[in-house]
Parts: structure tokens; sequence; C-alpha cells
């Protein structure tokens, strides 16, 4: 599979967020990565509903909407209702997480699961198969723009493990520090989808950024 790049929208200015969701329209991008915090998961707030659906109304490519939030079961629906095309989940937030697994399928979403940097692939063993992306945290969730976590390396050689010979669609999606200067390492290492916030956003040309992470030189 080629590698996806999902941007972060949590980087863009929300003053101006049409402009930001056109600029990824009109790039390279594949998905448009929409993170939402709670304050109680990550000690962080992001948004909700209001900004979600005013994504979804400009969007041209498909939301892939990550929660990092407790019990997300409670709102996996309103996510679908209001445009998500795949939607991610928290190992550590879910107590009965194939049943959430569940649920989102149900709704006609690609469902993802989420790793902290501190949790082990191997926890996923008795779901893999009912997966259809997993998240690797390469930093600790709730802000952008933090130092991408070097054992994170390890966790797709984990996974690959985990997978080998049973799950070759599987979408592999790495989330945090991601940029220029480490995508041809990521992609080698496994990943094939590269969720990007500050490196595209604080750069001057943010779809030649985007450019770049789709066709590492
Ligand atoms: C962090 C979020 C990320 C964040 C990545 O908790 O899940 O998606 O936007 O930001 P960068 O790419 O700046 O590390
Ligand atoms: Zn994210």
């Amino acid at each position: 599979m080629n590698h996806l790049v999902s941007p972060s929208i949590l980087a863009a200015d929300f003053g101006n967020l049409q402009h930001d969701i056109e600029l990824i329209n009109q790039s390279e991008a594949d998905w448009i990565h929409v993170d939402v915090m709670d304050g109680m998961f990550v000690p962080n707030i992001s948004f909700g509903f209001p900004v979600m659906e005013a994504v979804k109304k400009h969007a041209a490519k498909p939301l892939d909407v990550h929660l990092m939030i407790v019990d997300p079961d409670r709102y996996i629906k309103e996510f679908h209702d209001r445009g998500a095309n795949g939607i991610t989940v928290h190992y550590e937030a879910c107590t009965h997480l194939h049943r959430t697994v569940q649920s989102i399928k149900e709704l006609g979403c690609r469902a993802g699961v989420a790793l902290n940097p501190h949790t082990p692939v191997a926890l996923l063993e008795d779901i893999i198969l009912d997966l259809d992306l997993v998240l690797i945290m390469s930093v600790n969730p709730g802000f952008g723009g933090q130092k991408f976590i070097g054992n994170t390396y390890k966790k797709f050689a984990d996974l690959k493990r985990l997978t080998s010979g049973r799950k070759e669609d599987l979408y592999i999606e790495v989330d945090g520090g991601v940029g220029e200067h480490n995508v041809k390492d990521l992609v080698s290492a496994g990943a094939n989808v590269l969720v990007a916030g500050n490196s595209v956003f604080s750069a001057a040309e943010p779809s030649s950024v985007i450019k770049n992470l789709k066709n590492p030189a």
C-alpha cells in the first residue's frame, strides 16, 4: 500500500479554518485528521461537534477522527452522523473495546484503535483481526508540536510480528512529531498513514510539505 498523509487540523488556524481545509483539499493529502480532546483523557480540550460540522462542510477528503476522550462509546454515533469516515478510539479509554470497535464498524466507519506510547502492541492480540487501523502514538496525546519518541520504531516491528500473514490491509498510522525529517524512516518501518500537524501548518508552504511527506526524497 502506498502510504497516506493525514494532516491534523489541530495545528490549523481556527480563525481561518475554511482556508486551511481548502488548502488540504487542494493538496496531495489523503485524509484530514481531526483530534478531539476532552480535558479528561488528555490534559487539553480541543473542540467538539460545532467544529467537526464546520470541517465537514468544507472538507473534500475523508475525515479521520481521533477521539482522545474517556468512554468514547457515548459519542461514536454522533461523530459518525457528523461525517466521520474513520473513528479511532484509545485502547486505554475503553473498558469494552470489542463492543466499541463493533459499534464503529456497524455504522460503516473504519474502526481504529490508538495506543499510547507506554501501551504494548501485544495487548491487541485478541482484537487485531477486527481492526481496520492501528494508530501508534509517537508522543503522549494531548498537544501538537511535541518531540517524537524513538521507542515508536520498535512498535512497528511488534505490530508486524502480530499481524504477519493475516492482516495485510491494516492501516498503520503514526501520530506525533512526524515531519519531513522522519517520513522515510517511518514508512520503511511500516507506517502507512502519517499524521502531521505542526510540520505542515507551521510551514510557509503547507502544501509543499504535504507533497514531500507523500513523496519523500
Ligand atoms: C496529539 C494529536 C496529534 C497532533 C499531532 O495528541 O493526536 O494528532 O495533532 O501534532 P504534531 O504533528 O504537531 O506532533
Ligand atoms: Zn491525533
